[in-house]
Parts: structure tokens; sequence; C-alpha cells
């Protein structure tokens, strides 16, 4: 696991973009995406790249259970707003909402599978989930259904107008699903992700530590601000 600290979010997006650039010129060809504040900055330095990611597939981890596509709330909104709009992209894999469970799991699993993971982008919870995968989850998940912990419903609960506008569940790539990229980059920031950086990475592997498998994992490289790499 290669660890890179750098002075502030905004180095350490231009660093996970440059990974980004060395792959496609290596050949990559699918991009595994994540959503929420820490990728904002990256998905703006893409748009504003001149990359060319029109022969290139996206695969989504996660998407909020019950919001429809175009609902501002949504995973999807979130990617058309933040990159798809900008860089168009050869296909563009999301999990819906709204789609009928079993269905929509087996064939993300399928979609996974016809279209392996080149790199995958992470971010982590407070309580050291990736995707939505909460503290507990099997490290042998698939795709699947997930209860959101109270504690991640407080921390999203900034995007929305109310706290109970937060969907309290969603679908989530599971823990194998993102082992089997070929190359993951976590990236976090700020104090408040601390703690679970260091549970990550220095502590056991732990289901209850859901991020801490990437351990396990034989390409991984974690981008972190001063801030988020303060308890290493
Ligand atoms: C969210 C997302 C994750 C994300 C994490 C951190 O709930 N499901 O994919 O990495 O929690 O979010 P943020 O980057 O906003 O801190």
């Amino acid at each position: 696991m290669e660890i890179i600290i750098k002075a502030n979010p905004e180095e350490a997006s231009r660093c996970a973009f440059e990974k980004i650039r060395e792959e496609m010129e290596s050949g990559a060809k699918v991009l595994g995406l994540a959503t929420g504040s820490t990728p904002e900055k990256l998905y703006r330095i893409m748009r504003e790249s001149d990359l060319d990611f029109s022969g290139m597939t996206s695969i989504n981890l996660d998407e909020y259970m019950g919001l429809s596509e175009d609902n501002p709330h949504s995973y999807h909104h979130f990617m058309h707003e933040h990159l798809f709009d900008a860089k168009p992209f050869k296909k563009n894999y999301l999990l819906d909402g709204l789609a009928d469970e079993a269905e929509e799991c087996a064939q993300f699993e399928e979609v996974i599978a016809a279209n392996p993971i080149d790199v995958q982008i992470l971010g982590i919870g407070t309580n050291g989930h990736i995707g939505f995968n909460e503290p507990g989850t099997s490290f042998d998940s698939r795709t699947q259904k997930v209860a959101l912990w109270q504690s991640t419903i407080d921390s999203n609960k900034r995007f929305f107008a109310d706290e109970k506008d937060v969907p309290r569940f969603a679908y989530s790539m599971g823990i194998q699903s993102i082992l089997s990229s070929r190359k993951i980059i976590l990236m976090a920031f700020g104090t408040e992700k601390a703690a679970a950086v260091k549970a990550a990475l220095e502590g056991p592997v732990t289901e209850e530590v859901p991020a801490s498998v990437l351990q396990t994992h034989q390409h991984v490289t974690v981008i972190l601000d001063e801030a988020a790499a303060q308890l290493l």
C-alpha cells in the first residue's frame, strides 16, 4: 500500500488526477467512481483537463434507494453535475435506486464482471465505510441493498434540506466487488477522517472497519491531506 500525504485537498486531488491520467495513458478503460465531497475537487480537475473520456466506461459505487435518477440528491445526478455532463464517457453504469433489488444487484455484478474496473476511486466514511458498506459488512459481500448507519445519515444530511429526507437504504457495490478492481485509490481529507484513516491503514483487518480490507489488496494508493493523516 502506497500512502501519499499532501498539504491540502487541492494538491491531493491533483495527485489523484495524475495517477488516473497515467493509468489511462497505459490503457485503462474502466474507472470506478465515488460520490461525496471528497472527490469533488478531483472531478473539477478532470472536467477542466484536456483528457478525453469518450472511450472510457465508468461504474459507480453506490446509490440511494428510493430516489429517481433526476432527483438532485441522487448520486446519478451528482455524477452528471460534477463530471459526465462536461466529460461524456462511452458508457456510465450507475445503480438505479428505484429498481427491483434482486434484479438490479445481480445485473450490476454482471456489469462489473464484463467491465473489470482498472482504477477504483474511493472515499471513506467517518466510521470506516467504503461505498455504503457499513461496519460489520461481510468481506465476501457483492452488490446488495444496505441499511445506512445513523452516523452516515448524520454525515450526509448536509446535502439535504432535512435529516428525515436522507434515505435510510442504499444499493452498494460489496467489498468483494470493490476488491476485484485492478487498482484502488482511496482519498481522505480533513480531521474528521483521521481516526477512520488510522484504523483502516494501521489497525487490524476486520469487518468492523470495512476500509481495513484494503490492506489485503495488491495495488492500493492512499492519498491524504495532512489533516486526515495526523494520527498516522
Ligand atoms: C458517503 C458515500 C461514500 C463516501 C463517503 C464519504 O456516504 N457513500 O462513497 O466515500 O460516504 O463521504 P464524503 O466524501 O462526503 O466525506
